[in-house]
């Protein structure tokens, strides 16, 4: 039998007391070579987005992506997490966190429950995140109570697209912004153990980030708040990523891959490829 120790995964509590110390890292990922590239950057907090509809499917919204794919996708990334961490490859475990898409969470907290239950105990995830919207703390209750840890997600919510007229900046007026602190407060009532604040004014995310106890994770939402997510695939400058204003590119991916890719394709052309190196006897 081995005597290697498990690798310790980072929990919600732990993720909870970074509020106050330091900025808490996370990224977005919906795949085995994404989590791994994640995790061995020490990202503290992984979500599978529903935005693989945007990224990975080429969808214009979130809205078609399903509990099924959810699940599916969170599976590669705790499969990934798993065995880098049985490699050794990992001091710690990033906590995973699975997004529940539209409509998998709001229609009775019994399916609430069932949905979440399947990104858990199929996917592998840690906890959930629900895009919130008045009345959604009653859900939040509910999962906490059932165990199921919760991240909340204020702001932009894009699986409400249509009735926020486009990808737009919210809570810029006073009711809003006075709205969404409230709404803030409920959810930390509530239980949930964080939540993401997506495409606000900075000084509303500062104020939102003082009125709760729990960490604020930020979007587009300025640097007063307790860490920071990104879309992997914006991150890294995939093909077909969008360049939005609060999104700053780490890598020009789509050159790299389709100058490679466009090399090869010469090679096999003018017969390089493969060479006497590429073969067997
Ligand atoms: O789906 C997603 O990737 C998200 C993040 C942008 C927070 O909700």
């Amino acid at each position: 039998m081995s005597s290697a120790k498990p690798t310790p995964r980072l929990t919600i509590s732990e993720i909870r007391a970074l509020k106050g110390e330091r900025p808490i890292c996370c990224l977005t990922a919906y795949d085995y070579p994404g989590a791994l590239v994640c995790a061995r950057a020490g990202i503290e907090l992984i979500l599978v987005g529903d935005s693989l509809g945007n990224v990975v499917q080429g969808r214009p919204d979130t809205l078609g992506v399903t509990l099924e794919q959810m699940v599916y996708h969170t599976g590669l990334v705790a499969r990934a997490l798993d065995e880098a961490a049985l490699r050794g490859e990992l001091e710690r475990l990033p906590l995973l966190v699975a997004d529940m898409p539209f409509l998998t969470f709001h229609t009775t907290p019994e399916r609430a429950v069932e949905n979440a239950g399947r990104l858990l105990a199929e996917g592998g995830a840690q906890t959930v995140k629900i895009e919130s919207r008045p009345g959604i703390a009653e859900y939040v209750e509910r999962l906490t109570r059932v165990g199921v840890p919760v991240m909340g997600h204020l702001g932009l919510t894009p699986q409400a697209v249509h009735q926020l007229g486009g990808f737009r900046v919210q809570g810029r007026d006073a009711d809003a912004a006075r709205e969404m602190i409230e709404q803030a407060r409920r959810l930390e009532d509530a239980g949930a153990f964080a939540i993401v604040l997506e495409l606000i004014p900075a000084e509303l995310a500062a104020e939102i980030s003082a009125a709760v106890g729990v960490p604020t994770i930020g979007i587009g939402a300025g640097a007063a708040v307790d860490g920071q997510i990104l879309v992997f695939h914006d991150l890294l400058g995939f093909p077909g990523a969008l360049k939005p204003r609060h999104v700053k590119r780490y890598l020009d991916a789509d050159s790299l891959m389709t100058e490679a890719v466009a090399e090869y394709a010469a090679e096999v052309r003018r017969g390089d490829f493969p060479g006497p190196k590429h073969g067997f006897q």
